[in-house]
């Protein structure tokens, strides 16, 4: 059984419930982060904690607990559920209150967190995309729990075959819905820069730092729509997901409708990165 954090006490998921006027669920008033686990040592802690006290500041909620605190509550929560891959998905909302915009008149935030299995999948054959308007607001960088817009661009993507919605903003691409997106054309390796538009991905970082550290090129710039669709190679990537190869958009094959060798060489020294963590 699942062991969950939730306001100051771990108990069994089962056990864990909220108040019908807690913010979460009246306003999606809150933010989250998920963060991946690996062999119970935590990915990028440092900066998962950073994104989510940069969240929790961009909605006016102080941050309820110090790094050390969060990190003990992670502890705890890894060691009571053992999966062998996992994430920890985290969650602040602003907390109960009479339904009323003004956010003076909360105290206390609701705090939860819990484990959840990564469930392996082999993405070596890649995943198809669609494109897609990006109609989500003007804050993506703050990891908000209001993802009906994500939800919707996802089912669009199913619907149509695919994994994952790449979205268009003004012609240039944002990123997925639930991803950050690379694009390959003869060999320079481009991802649009950290903007209020795009979520700070922290496996996007990383992706960056290997490749840097290795000395290949990349580009934090504008990625036009007509970039996204002549690329050699697209890739998404996110905590979960890592880094999949995308093979077709729009029911068009990327390059030769096969994972990209640059992506064959990432997805090494991401797992390289992983497996010495
Ligand atoms: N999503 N962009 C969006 C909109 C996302 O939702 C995510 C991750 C990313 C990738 O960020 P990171 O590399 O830090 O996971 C980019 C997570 C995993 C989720 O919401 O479940």
């Amino acid at each position: 059984m699942s062991i969950v954090y939730l306001n100051g006490k771990f108990m069994p998921l089962e056990k864990a419930t909220i108040h019908v006027l807690d913010r979460g669920f009246i306003f999606a008033d809150g933010v989250y982060e998920v963060i991946p686990i690996f062999n119970n040592k935590i990915l990028r802690l440092k900066q998962h904690l950073q994104r989510l006290a940069n969240s929790l500041d961009g909605i006016y909620i102080d941050n309820p607990f110090s790094n050390e605190e969060w990190s003990a509550i992670f502890s705890h929560l890894i060691e009571q559920n053992e999966y062998q891959e996992q994430s920890i998905y985290v969650q602040v909302t602003r907390g109960i209150s009479e339904r009323d915009h003004d956010i003076d008149i909360c105290e206390t935030p609701t705090v939860f967190a819990m484990c959840r299995p990564i469930i392996k999948k082999d993405y070596h054959e890649g995943v198809k995309a669609i494109t897609h308007k990006d109609i989500r607001w003007d804050y993506c960088d703050i990891k908000a729990i209001s993802l009906l817009p994500s939800v919707i661009l996802r089912h669009r993507a199913k619907l149509q075959g695919a994994k994952e919605a790449i979205l268009i903003r003004n012609g240039l691409v944002s990123e997925g819905a639930a991803s950050n997106v690379f694009v390959i054309k003869d060999g320079v390796i481009k991802t649009p820069p950290k903007t209020s538009e795009v979520l700070p991905g922290i496996t996007r970082d990383l992706v960056l730092e290997l490749l840097d550290n290795k000395s290949i090129d990349f580009e934090e710039v504008n990625i036009t729509e007509s970039e996204l669709r002549e690329a050699d190679e697209i890739w998404i990537t996110s905590s979960t997901w890592e880094i999949i190869p995308v093979v077709g958009l729009d029911n068009e094959p990327v390059g030769d409708g096969r994972p990209g060798e640059l992506w064959g060489k990432v997805n090494q020294l991401y797992q390289q990165y992983k497996g010495h963590l």
